[in-house]
């Protein structure tokens, strides 16, 4: 298969169209057997729940290229659960989790051209997602819906790739205590959520900052996450620690790095409350997700006051980037995964 011609290495973290996308939908109670599409297009009522009152959620993950050419995805298992979660909180009806994975599968299998080759720094990005469809006027929800996956090749989703970024600790809040922000499978992936958080991002950038740092909403003494991506921090004696919050969203890379801390490096991992006075005294800060793979932090600022790590501004620190290394070399094939942890497309 000959792949696309594209400057794999200087895309940044955008939406390009690829071919062909997997659609499913439900209705009367049930989903269709879904297909593959080459039409990249919705269309819907005027008077869409999705339009009305923001019932969607979505989900991300990629497809790698290994070392030997093979095309893999990474624990599409554990979107496909979540996914399932997030629905259910939302009431909409959960997309099956086996058929879930399928989609991925023929998605990326349709797709394999937009596969950023090995070694060129860029992946393919998955992008579940479900809407309800039918019109709703009155406060509830709808009776149809749509589960669609498409897929866009992305570069680095901070400008600069694996150069340490700068935050800013946010007075906004990006979803309300005990809402969806807060509920026993942790934050969800509702649209909505993230459109909370678009003015702060906005306003962060303006202010020249690449992220920003909540807080808990109910006391500002704890730290949660960032608008797309969990924390990781390392102690000065190399101790792993990741916030335990019932308000962030379950990052599948966070789970997959402090395992890996755990079984690959033989280091201490814990995930447990982190009050934002101790920041101060990490050696090494990290944003962790998907898009984010883990992209080093540098600097904090605290309204005006800065906290610097000492692994600085040019480079990841050392836990880091052994952090990085192992769970890139794990999706890359050139380190023996976990079982179960990569899935094999073509
Ligand atoms: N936190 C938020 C708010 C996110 O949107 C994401 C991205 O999905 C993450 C964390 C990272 O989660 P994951 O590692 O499962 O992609
Ligand atoms: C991901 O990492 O997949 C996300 O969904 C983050 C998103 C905000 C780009």
């Amino acid at each position: 298969m000959e792949k696309k011609d594209i400057d794999w290495s200087n895309i940044g973290f955008g939406y390009y169209q690829t071919d062909e996308r997997y659609v499913s939908n439900f209705k009367n109670g049930a989903w269709d057997d879904g297909v593959m599409t080459k039409d990249a297009n919705v269309v819907m009522n005027e008077c869409a729940g999705v339009l009305q009152y923001a019932q969607t959620c979505f989900e991300g993950l990629k497809a790698y290229t290994t070392e030997h050419g093979k095309i893999v995805t990474f624990r599409p298992d554990l979107n496909a659960s979540r996914m399932a979660n997030t629905a259910k909180r939302l009431e909409m009806p959960p997309f099956p989790e086996d058929r879930f994975v399928e989609a991925v599968e023929k998605v990326v299998a349709a797709n394999a051209a937009y596969v950023p080759p090995y070694g060129s720094g860029a992946t393919l990005y998955i992008r579940p997602y479900m809407f309800a469809s039918s019109s709703v006027i009155g406060v509830k929800p709808a009776e149809e819906y749509q589960f669609r996956m498409f897929c866009t090749p992305v570069g680095p989703y901070f400008k600069g790739g694996a150069k340490p970024i700068t935050i800013r600790v946010c007075d906004f809040d990006r979803a309300a205590p005990h809402g969806t922000g807060h509920v026993k499978a942790g934050y969800v992936k509702a649209g909505l959520n993230y459109a909370m958080s678009l003015h702060a991002i906005v306003d962060a950038h303006n202010q020249g900052y690449d992220e920003n740092m909540y807080l808990d909403a109910a006391t500002r003494t704890k730290v949660e996450e960032t608008g797309g991506a969990n924390f990781i921090f390392v102690t000065k004696d190399n101790k792993v620690v990741t916030p335990k919050s019932d308000s962030i969203l379950p990052s599948i890379t966070r789970r997959s790095l402090m395992y890996v801390a755990k079984e690959y490096l033989g280091l201490e991992a814990e995930e447990r409350e982190v009050k934002f006075d101790e920041v101060k005294d990490f050696a090494e800060c990290g944003l962790c997700g998907t898009a984010a793979v883990i992209s080093p932090v540098g600097k904090i600022v605290d309204h005006g006051k800065e906290i610097c790590f000492p692994s600085g501004m040019d480079e990841m620190g050392p836990i880091t980037k052994k952090l990085y290394d192992t769970l890139t070399g794990i999706q890359m094939g050139h380190i023996e995964a976990p079982e179960g942890w990569i899935c094999k497309i073509c």
